[in-house]
Order: C-alpha cells, then sequence, then structure tokens
C-alpha cells in the first residue's frame, strides 16, 4: 500500500456499506502514522450532515475549513457553496462583490439546481485545499483523502472535467477545471481506490465501476478488499462440511459459506480488475480502535494483514459461528 501513501491526492470510491469511510479513516491514520500530514475529506453539508468520517474521530460534524482530528490528521467537509465562493472570490475583484453574487436568489437558485455546478464546486472546494501551502512553503498537507459518496458519484467526478470543457472550452472556469485535471487526474499523484467486499455482488460492481472509470481519464490506482477473513478449513474439510451446512439450517451455516466465497472472489478481482488488489481484514473492533487496528493492518505486509485476521479474537460474543 505504500504506492497509495505516496500520493497527493486518493478519491475513495465503492458501493454503499462496503467500509470506504472506514478503510478512508484507516488509510489517513496509517498514512499520518508514517508522518505523512494528511487531509481527510467526505462531501456534504459543513455543521448540518453528520459527518460519518468525523465521527470515527469524535466528531458529530465537520467544517467546510480544515480542523484537526488527530495527530498528523485534518478533516474538512467540501460543499460544493464553498467552492462557489471562493471561484467567485478569485473571479470577481471585491469581496462585497462576492457576497452580492452569493445572495443572489436566481444564481443561488442556478448553481443549486445544476448538477454539474454543484459537483463543480466540491471539486473547486478540493483544488483549492489541495493548492493551500504552509507558512514555510510546500503544500499544506502531504495527502489528500476523499470518502465520495456513492459508485455514481464517483462517476460523476471521473467525467466532470470533460463535461464541463465540452460546455466552456476557455476562461476561468475552463482554467480552473484543467488544473484540477492535472492535480486529480495524473497517476504520479492521484488515484481512486476502490473498496470492496470479498461476496459476489460486491465484487461484480466493483469491476463495472473500474470498468466505466477506465473510459475516463481518471487513473485507478487499485482496489482494497475490506472485511477479508481467514479461513481456519482446509479444502477438504470444506468439502467435506459444505453439503452438510447447506443441507441443514445450522447456526453459523451462512458465515461458514461466505468464508468460502472470499478466496474465488479474490482470485476473481485479481484476474479482471487488471489492477493491485490489496486485503484489509475484518477486525471484531468499532470505531478508534477499528480504525487503528486497520491501520496496523495496512502497514504491515500480506501475510502479518492475514496473520491479524487469525489471531484477533472477539471483544465478546459470538464471532458468528465461522469458529
Ligand atoms: N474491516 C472492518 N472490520 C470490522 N468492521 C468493519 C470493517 N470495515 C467496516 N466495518 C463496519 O462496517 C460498517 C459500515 O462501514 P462504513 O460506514 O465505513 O461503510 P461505508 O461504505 O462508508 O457506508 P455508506 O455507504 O453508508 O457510506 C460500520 O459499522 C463499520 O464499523
Ligand atoms: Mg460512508
Amino acid at each position: 500500500m505504500q504506492t497509495l501513501f505516496d500520493k497527493r491526492a486518493l478519491l475513495i470510491s465503492g458501493k454503499g456499506g462496503v467500509g470506504r469511510t472506514t478503510v478512508t479513516a484507516a488509510l489517513a491514520m496509517a498514512a499520518a502514522r508514517q508522518g505523512k500530514r494528511v487531509l481527510v475529506a467526505e462531501i456534504g453539508e459543513p455543521d448540518e450532515d453528520l459527518a460519518a468520517l468525523g465521527r470515527l474521530f469524535g466528531r458529530q460534524t465537520l467544517p467546510a475549513d480544515p480542523v484537526p482530528l488527530a495527530r498528523n490528521v485534518d478533516g474538512v467537509m467540501l460543499w460544493s457553496r464553498k467552492g462557489h465562493e471562493r471561484f467567485l472570490s478569485m473571479v470577481l475583484p471585491v469581496a462585497a462583490l462576492v457576497r452580492a453574487a452569493l445572495r443572489s436568489k436566481p444564481l443561488r437558485r442556478l448553481l443549486d439546481a445544476a448538477p454539474s455546478l454543484n459537483e463543480l464546486g466540491v471539486f473547486y472546494h478540493m483544488l483549492t485545499l489541495a493548492r493551500e501551502q504552509r507558512p514555510g512553503g510546500g503544500p499544506a498537507w502531504d495527502l489528500l483523502i476523499v470518502d465520495l459518496p456513492a459508485t455514481g458519484h464517483a462517476l460523476g467526478l471521473a467525467t466532470l472535467p470533460d463535461r464541463i470543457l465540452q460546455l466552456i472550452p476557455s476562461g476561468p472556469i475552463a482554467r480552473s477545471v484543467k488544473e484540477g485535471k492535472e492535480v486529480f487526474f495524473d497517476e504520479k499523484t492521484s488515484a481512486m481506490v476502490v473498496v470492496t467486499l470479498p461476496e459476489t455482488l460486491p465484487v461484480t460492481e466493483c469491476l463495472e465501476l473500474i470498468e466505466g472509470v477506465r473510459e475516463t481519464d481518471l487513473p485507478v490506482a487499485g482496489v482494497i478488499v475490506n472485511k477479508v477473513v481467514g479461513d481456519d478449513f482446509t479444502e477438504e474439510e470444506r468439502a467435506a462440511l459444505e453439503p452438510v451446512v447447506r443441507d441443514n439450517a445450522l447456526f453459523g451455516a451462512t458465515r461458514f459459506l461466505g468464508i468460502g466465497m472470499v478466496s474465488s472472489s479474490l482470485r476473481r478481482l485479481e484476474v479482471e480488475s487488471k489492477t493491485p488488489v490489496w486485503r484489509v481484514p475484518e477486525l471484531p473492533l468499532e470505531g478508534p480502535g477499528l480504525i487503528h487496528g486497520l491501520s496496523d493492518a495496512m502497514l504491515a505486509d500480506k501475510t502479518e494483514i492475514l496473520g491479524a485476521v487469525d489471531v484477533a479474537e472477539p471483544a465478546s460474543g459470538d464471532r458468528g459461528g465461522a469458529s
């Protein structure tokens, strides 16, 4: 995963519920533990939307200007309106004009209603954060990690620059979009990472998303398979047990059969995605403990990651019947 931590920006995508937010937070923590200054971002309304990412760091909401979340980790809510405001401040010479423009109801309605303009606002907000410098010079953050809301959004973002440039090929908007493309669409510095689960449907959706993004200029760095569990059974044991488990309503049967699918899902991803595939374990933890445990796994090599699955014991209660 070192290749990921050495980038300037990572856009984290994937279908709902696969653990995008958790993986985003763990990547941030892992990079921060390597001494990188990290900015994690989610998209929404600052101080209003419950910040899923913020909550993993103990905050209910996130503001549209970065705040410290942990050592070396700052957090921000990417907000289309913030992007519009910053863009207008760039093109309009006087602050009072910007405020007046933003108070204009027709303009506000236009900015809020046109989907591309909303995405453009978020994109511009991202760009201004990537441009931000620290007092001594150099970028304010080494790595920006964005938790994208859903698969559709990822494709929306991937196609945004070209859609905008077709509509508006020159002028300040076009210049900003081209600059954003240089920052976020250059595989040396930035990439999309798709998070998925080792199950049939999520793997299919992940492969579809990669295929869609490949048609755009946005590079895909690889796939993170979340919640990978180790299989305690040998092939022979599985062959003997599976018919029994399938035919009887046994406690833990679903989990047992699900774990059997993990290796075939991983193999399929490795063959079909044509990108690196990283595994992240399922840990019997929650909140900050989970983030810390996952960042440990990310900083270890693959053998140790799988080892972590084997040694991890549930904090309490049943692990689902797998053992
Ligand atoms: N590796 C893991 N081990 C154990 N639990 C995990 C792991 N990854 C995620 N979870 C748990 O799975 C649930 C969903 O995770 P998360 O909120 O990160 O998913 P998401 O993809 O961001 O969801 P959404 O689509 O709602 O934004 C959470 O309860 C989280 O604690
Ligand atoms: Mg989420």
